[in-house]
């Protein structure tokens, strides 16, 4: 087991990695006053385990699960749960679940009488690798994702792979989408990556680099904890066009999409000279090796459009952050014209 100290001006936490992480370290909560809140999913895998760690009388709130519940109804339908249970302003809100079960729950601990503890257990690889480190919690309003959020660090977060035996299969292949990410980001990941080409989805590969891209992302936000200074934009390679073809279509998991992204910022990246030769061919190979194939989408340069609400976007350009060579990413701008001429030729090529 690992423990990684991600330390910013205002808070430090705590992530413990590995096997037997949740049983070591939950142990800390047992008597202080708590909070659950996780989803019906996985609540239903894992009721008896929350039970016999917090007790059945455990106040909770366990939301309908998916994205769609990801809004301001559930965040006070938590509040109001809260409340009603007589949380105090020393009580920790435990967030046992993936993404959205983390940054519901990390934005109702940041709203409760002004922050409360904030513990988060992430249940996916996704949520291991990604949301659950870092800060950033939030909700989606009226179609917009995440506009209502706080940066929030939670003071503990427990990634234990013992949750992963219960992961579907697309689950599996949304956290590598995130894994493969850190690889173009992070060249000892790629390695890593490269040299376990054939055994990506081995439980011990998982549990190591999840802890590698944990460690990653906590440098990250170490220097650059409110998204400010460019350090922490450099998260969202593959998300420009993977946001925007996951909110135009909507039918594949956030992974899937970000490597669909990662697979045309790619190219984009090859034909502006960026990044060439057999990085970029490897590169390929880890994206598809996880993707199978690039899908077709109807209509792909409608959902380019949607790029252009992209927060990274200056006034005339679309932003995107692209891989360039081992460890290095650069930053490209197109104007969007440019994006969906190109967006369009990259699937058709890949026909
Ligand atoms: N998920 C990207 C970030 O935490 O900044």
């Amino acid at each position: 087991m690992k423990e990684i100290i991600l330390k910013t001006p205002t808070s430090e936490s705590k992530v413990y990695c590995g096997t037997n992480a949740f049983q070591c370290y939950i142990s800390e909560y047992k008597n202080k006053q708590i909070f659950l809140v996780t989803d019906t999913n996985v609540y239903a895998l894992y009721s008896k385990l929350i039970d016999d760690t917090f007790g059945s009388n455990c106040p909770k709130c366990v939301f309908e699960a998916g994205e769609q519940s990801k809004n301001p109804e559930t965040l006070f339908k938590i509040l109001n749960a809260m409340l009603s249970s007589g949380m105090r302003r020393n009580c920790t809100v435990i967030a046992f679940g993936g993404g959205v079960v983390g940054d519901i729950a990390g934005l109702a601990a940041a709203l409760y009488m002004r922050g409360v503890h904030l513990v988060q257990i992430p249940t996916t690889i996704l949520a291991q690798v990604d949301s659950s480190v870092g800060g950033k919690t939030a909700v989606d309003m009226c179609g917009v994702k995440n506009v209502i959020g706080t940066f929030y660090q939670p003071e503990t977060v427990i990634a234990d792979p013992m949750f992963f035996a219960t992961l579907p299969e697309r689950e599996v292949k949304c956290g590598l989408g995130e894994i493969i990410k850190y690889g173009a980001l992070d060249s000892n990941i790629y390695l890593k990556l490269i040299e376990n080409i054939e055994g990506l989805k081995c439980g011990s590969f998982l549990s190591e680099i999840v802890f590698d891209c944990i460690k990653h992302k906590a440098q990250v936000v170490e220097a650059d904890e409110r998204d400010e200074n460019g350090v922490r934009k450099t998260l969202n390679l593959g998300h420009t066009t993977g946001h925007a073809l996951e909110l135009f279509y909507g039918d594949k998991s956030h992974g899937e999409y970000v490597l669909i992204g990662m697979y045309c910022e790619l190219q984009l990246a090859r034909k502006y000279g960026i990044c060439g030769g057999q990085y970029a061919k490897n590169i390929e190979m880890l994206v598809l090796k996880v993707l199978e194939k690039l899908p077709q989408f109807e209509d792909i340069q409608s959902a380019a459009d949607v790029a252009l609400h992209d927060k990274k976007n200056d006034d005339d350009n679309i932003v995107l952050i692209v891989p360039e060579r081992e460890g290095k990413c650069a930053e490209l701008k197109l104007p969007l014209l440019e994006y969906k001429k190109f967006l369009k030729d990259c699937f058709d090529n890949a026909r």
